[in-house]
């Protein structure tokens, strides 16, 4: 999507469509919405005097001026009531009013910036989540749709018109970071949405090198017999049942200047998860190809990292593997000895995510991070516990954590802190090894993270467990169904705090 700012009068704007907003309760609008009503004589007073619209949270009407301003159509939307109106709601209302642009046939659309003037946001943060919901709320992953692709229905473009020329310098950059985080999102989205044949871990790490070459990141993909050299036997357990060898990405961003410990991001990038041995049942085992979430997240918050050029050192890591059964793959039983050292009895092949994150944090070892961030779709007891609302939170350090669950706060990501008791790690002692990998029903979201908690080394760490967020049936706000890009725009706003 082209994106563009325009200083000026938004009512003068020759264009297919103007967005322009009414907070709930208010019946005489003032600003660039006070000023079409006049230009439409009183027409938009009219629809709320006669209750037809109310400014109620994401409600919409479409209004045709009979001349008087030269844009076709006036795309009014709801931004519910004004105490109550937060950056979320800027994203929300900004993608039903693209939707509703889109539903209409609009190829180019022009919108005010919401909150910016009443609503009392940043300039900054408001043309950054405009363009975040508008491009996210109109995503679709098409790939596979042969034939009508595009129905020429698609949005592309979008003007934010500022009346005020002071802001002009926040607006565009708002909307610049808006655009580079949306499309990291997308990116990750994508990743997601290919299926398992699609998207095995050879060309997740050839996806990754792409985006690498595009934004001027340094990306070094290690083969089986690299990660053999490293000692990463725990990944390459994992990928042993497989016809498909495991890859390990490393993406790394200098951050310009700036020198010291980096930023370490760690994805678990299971490609499709059968279960291994340990089989999954055929129900719902189509789910699986989203694995790679948190392998998705992290490529699309390097590329974005990349892009805005963040002065902060960052790395992002990607242990990508199928999940397998054979008659080579992993048994429960067995016993491997990961890449620090410990010895892991494997209880469930199922569990494999916590072994491909067990070497890939030993090796963001070698860095001495500031801070080591995971991101895993790696429980369902963690979906039993929040559901598709929130990602679990689970850290060794509580000042992380909370950057960690506010900057998610922040882009409308919701990140819930689980503790880690010492009752917790008993789970996962193992009567024959170091541990296990397996700590039964009871707290399968913290026993999970308890596991890849052995394997850090006096780093702050945090563990986003994404398994209920990485993926949605159901059509969110900015969110459609597929993958959902869960983490990016969290990792980058977490980035962005630290630079
Ligand atoms: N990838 C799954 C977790 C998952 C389940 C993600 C549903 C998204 C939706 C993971 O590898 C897994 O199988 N975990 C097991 C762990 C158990 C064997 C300890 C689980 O959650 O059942
Ligand atoms: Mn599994
Ligand atoms: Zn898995």
């Amino acid at each position: 999507m082209d994106i563009s700012v325009t200083i000026g009068n938004i009512l003068e704007q020759q264009t297919d469509g103007i967005v322009l907003n009414l907070f709930e309760g208010v019946d005489a609008p003032g600003g660039a919405t006070g000023a079409a009503d006049r230009a439409l004589n009183g027409g938009i007073r009219s629809l709320i005097a006669d209750g037809d619209f109310t400014g109620k949270f994401k409600q919409t009407s479409v209004l045709y001026p009979p001349g008087g301003i030269p844009a076709k159509r006036v795309i009014l939307v709801g931004l519910g009531k004004q105490e109550a109106f937060t950056l979320d709601h800027v994203r929300q209302v900004s993608s039903v009013a693209a939707q509703q642009a889109r539903k209409l046939g609009i190829n180019s659309l022009t919108t005010i910036v919401h909150g910016g003037g009443a609503g009392g946001l940043h300039a900054a943060d408001a043309a950054q989540a405009v363009v975040e919901g508008t491009v996210l709320g109109t995503y679709r992953f098409s790939h596979y749709k042969t034939g009508d692709q595009d129905d020429g229905n698609d949005l592309d473009r979008l003007t934010l018109v500022e009346f005020d020329a002071a802001k002009q310098a926040e607006v565009e950059r708002g909307a610049l970071i808006g655009q580079i985080v949306a499309d990291g999102t997308c990116l990750a989205r994508d990743l997601v949405s290919h299926p398992g044949n699609e998207m095995p871990p050879t060309v997740l790490a050839e996806r990754a090198r792409e985006m690498a070459d595009g934004v001027g990141l340094s990306c070094d993909v290690l083969d089986e017999t690299r990660i053999a050299e490293e000692g990463m036997r725990t990944l390459l357990a994992v990928a042993q049942g497989s016809a498909q060898p495991p890859r390990f990405i490393v993406l790394e961003h200098d951050g310009g200047k700036t020198h010291g410990p980096p930023v370490v991001l760690i994805g678990k990038g299971i490609t499709f998860d059968t279960g291994g041995i340990s089989i999954k049942g055929a129900e719902g085992m189509w789910d699986m190809k989203f694995d790679m979430g948190g392998a998705a997240a992290v490529i699309g918050a390097m590329q974005a990292t990349a892009r805005l050029n963040l002065p902060v050192r960052t790395v992002g890591l990607v242990a990508a593997s199928e999940n397998m059964p054979g008659s080579r793959a992993l048994k429960p039983g067995d016993i491997i000895r990961s890449m620090l050292g410990k010895t892991i009895e494997i209880r469930s092949t199922d569990a494999e995510g916590r072994l491909v994150l067990a070497d890939a944090i030993t090796y963001a070892a070698r860095y001495k991070p500031a801070a080591a961030i995971d991101l895993a779709t790696l429980t369902g007891a963690c979906i039993i516990a929040l559901g598709h609302e929130a990602s679990g939170l689970i850290s060794n350090n509580d000042g992380l954590a909370d950057e960690v669950a506010r900057a998610g706060g922040r882009t409308g990501e919701i990140a819930w802190c689980l503790p880690i008791l010492e009752g917790h790690r008993e789970q996962i002692k193992s009567d024959i090894a170091d541990i296990k990998n397996t700590g039964g029903r009871p707290a399968g979201a913290i026993t999970g993270a308890a596991f890849i908690e052995a394997f850090v080394q006096d780093f702050p760490w945090a563990h986003l467990d994404i398994a209920g967020t990485a993926w949605t049936d159901k059509d969110r706000p900015y969110i459609p169904r597929g993958g959902t890009g869960w983490g990016v725009r969290l990792l980058v706003d977490f980035l962005r705090n630290r630079a």
